[in-house]
């Protein structure tokens, strides 16, 4: 299964580990940094993985736009996400977008990601040390079930 895991990980880099992870463990996927996903034909790709932090209970605003403009109707998709606090709710937002654009959803792995947003940088940040390995093995387990 050729796929392409488009993602944006913007506050420390925690949604990137669980991209490089996927990818290291399957030499079909490939990943790709959403501001360098421009020139992307994504119809060559049979599965579009979306992973991004959550940032204000949402993926990624540049993340949103760019698979609302750029993922074909009827593709496969499955999500990704690292959050200081692990929530169902956190993808709703883009199990909205994937119906409303008419993406298969294969399903969803997150976890906890290290957090130092706002106050929580005074008190040395939530969520140190996350994704653990666990949580990156994780991440592989459930890419290599679907
Ligand atoms: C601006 C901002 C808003 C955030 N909002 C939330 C939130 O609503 N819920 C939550 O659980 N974590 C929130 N976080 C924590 C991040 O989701 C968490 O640190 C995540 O692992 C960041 O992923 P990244 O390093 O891949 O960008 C927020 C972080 C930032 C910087």
């Amino acid at each position: 299964m050729k796929t392409m895991l488009i993602y944006f990980s913007s506050h420390h880099g925690n949604t990137k580990k669980l991209a490089e992870a996927i990818a290291q463990a399957d030499a079909d996927v490939e990943i790709c940094e959403v501001s360098d996903a421009k020139g992307l034909d994504l119809a060559e790709y049979d599965r579009i993985g979306i992973a991004s932090g959550i940032y204000a209970g949402n993926f990624g605003k540049p993340i949103m736009k760019y698979v609302e403009e750029k993922i074909p109707k009827g593709k496969e998709v499955f999500f990704l996400y690292t959050s200081a606090m692990k929530l169902n709710s956190h993808t709703a937002g883009i199990r909205k977008l994937a119906e409303q654009c008419g993406w298969k959803v294969l399903g969803e792995y997150g976890c906890r990601g290290y957090n130092t947003f706002g106050p929580f940088k005074l008190v040395g940040g939530t969520s140190k040390g996350h994704p653990t390995k666990e949580e990156l093995n994780g991440a592989v387990a459930f890419y290599q079930g679907l």
